[in-house]
């Protein structure tokens, strides 16, 4: 089974422009490889129909055969289909906005719901989408039941760490994605190694369009942790900094904050849920939908 994710619950070529701006002029079904493949600062390990492997599979999560089949039986059909991220104002918000600027798209940490992909498909079926994830196997997966499904086209991945984005300077004009940031597994550590490496590779006046969850009371969390006898996790002993300042911390101009939702940890998330319900203790959790601009001035 998948280990995990601790909050839960994408050739160099020698072209003068190498932005994603130029999508427009190289067609969109067309130039999609070649679009993509103008940004990487290194060859990657290798490349195969539409998906390129950089290596560093260790930073994601673990799958095995028992998930491939789960998803290949229902869950993928389940993220594909479902309007959940079109019927949220606040998630509906960065999806206008994404397909509304016309600027490919690379999805971070897609996972198994592709992030904001399938819902930025149903309302544009042209804006070329780069998904990535540190795990190559999910990716292989998920191109399998696109191509079986015939819906492959415009979508290519990457499989990279976002600790270490093989990605030119300043070259992504949209990132964005779905407890992209939350799903890393370095505590604040990674969390500033990611959001340094996306710094980095964005455009001035680029955005990062994300989802990320953030815990209410992590002293309710520790009392938790102390009823149950279980070791805190690490990221609940290091210093707590809200996604808010993070962002602004690591450079970022937000443009838009907004409550995505609110819900309690349960016993069908994780054995913190679990051992919360048994301590009759509430662990809250909060997702916000943020729009982040890399300033103009940051060249
Ligand atoms: C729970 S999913 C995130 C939700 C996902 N965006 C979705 O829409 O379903 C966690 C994913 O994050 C990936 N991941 C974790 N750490 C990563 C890292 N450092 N770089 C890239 N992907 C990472 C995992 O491999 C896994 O597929």
């Amino acid at each position: 089974m998948a280990s995990c994710c601790p909050a839960s619950g994408i050739r160099a070529a020698p072209l003068p422009c190498h932005r994603f701006q130029r999508s427009r002029q190289i067609g969109i079904d067309r130039g999609i490889s070649e679009l993509f493949s103008k940004v990487w600062n290194r060859q990657p390990n290798e490349y195969e129909d539409g998906l390129w492997l950089f290596g560093r599979e260790e930073d994601g999560d673990y799958f095995d055969d028992e998930d491939a089949l789960r998803w290949q039986n229902g869950r993928f059909e389940q993220s594909w289909f479902t309007d959940k991220l079109l019927n949220n104002a606040a998630s509906r918000k960065l999806i206008d906005e994404i397909v509304g600027n016309r600027k490919p798209y690379v999805d971070l940490a897609c996972g198994p719901g592709m992030g904001l992909i399938p819902s930025i498909r149903k309302i544009s079926s042209e804006l070329p989408c780069l998904a990535v994830d540190a795990n190559s196997m999910l990716m292989k997966e998920w191109r399998k039941w696109l191509n079986r499904n015939g819906m492959q086209t415009g979508i290519e991945f990457a499989q990279f760490s976002l600790f270490d984005v093989p990605v030119k300077d300043h070259a992504v004009n949209a990132y964005g994605g779905f407890l992209s940031l939350s799903s890393t597994r370095s505590g604040s550590k990674g969390y500033d190694a990611a959001l340094a490496e996306i710094y980095r590779t964005l455009a001035p006046q680029g955005r990062l369009y994300v989802i990320e969850s953030e815990w209410v009371d992590v002293p309710a969390i520790l009392k938790v942790f102390e009823r149950s006898c279980l070791q805190p996790w690490n990221c609940f002993l290091e210093p707590q900094l809200t996604w808010h300042d993070r962002f602004l911390q690591s450079g970022f101009r937000i443009l838009s904050e907004e409550l995505y939702m609110n819900r309690s940890l349960n016993s069908e998330d994780n054995e913190l849920g679990r051992e919360a319900e048994k301590a009759g203790i509430r662990i809250g959790m909060q997702w916000n939908a943020y729009i982040l601009e890399k300033p103009l001035s940051a060249r």
